[in-house]
């Protein structure tokens, strides 16, 4: 096969090395501070519950956070996987006391709700970058969006008729307690 050699200063490392834009990494840099704000605050609910009684509920807490952490890392890889440089967020303390379980869960759908919002954002950008690679890493997060705010939802309902019944509230913490543990299987 006859290659034809690339003159000098055809390629520069952008097409080389398909890096993302100073554009994208900043938003991409952005959603991680996002996650890791979302993975300390569901680690300082965690905290309350466990320190209230709430066993079940602070272990699906602790998984939920250990989850957040994780969606962040996925994007510290792929930022430099691109040749970007993904940063550690200086993040705010989260709250340390909360009102009730109740308050805790509306906490967590609202702001699950703000993450789907900035992913959807992310995906806009993407497609007004013509960034596509970015655009298909996106679609993981599109998808798990769905699920935490449909899983907020049902918690939140399950809140809803129990009311303030307090055997209804033994039943609950144990139910989370074996969600959290069949999320890890
Ligand atoms: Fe990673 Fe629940 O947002």
């Amino acid at each position: 096969m006859h290659v034809i050699p690339a003159k000098a200063g055809t390629f520069n490392n952008q097409t080389i090395q398909n890096m993302i834009s100073s554009k994208i990494e900043q938003a991409l840099n952005r959603q991680i501070d996002l996650e890791g704000y979302a993975s300390i605050y569901y680690l300082s609910m965690a905290s309350w519950c466990e320190v209230k009684g709430f066993k079940g509920v602070a272990k699906f807490l602790f998984h939920h956070s250990d989850e957040e952490r994780m969606h962040m890392l996925k994007l510290f890889h792929y930022i430099n996987d691109r040749g970007g440089h993904a940063v550690v967020p200086g993040l705010q303390s989260p709250p340390k006391d909360y009102v009730s379980i109740r308050a805790i869960f509306e906490t967590v759908l609202s702001h699950e709700v703000k993450v789907s919002n900035e992913i959807n954002a992310l995906v806009e950008l993407c497609i007004n970058e013509k960034d596509y690679t970015t655009h298909n890493f996106l679609q993981w997060y599109v998808s798990e969006q769905i699920e935490e705010e449909s899983l907020a939802r049902n918690i939140l309902d399950k809140l809803n008729l129990i009311g303030d019944d307090k055997g209804g509230m033994y039943l609950f913490d144990r139910d989370l307690e074996a969600l959290a543990g069949a999320e890890h299987k």
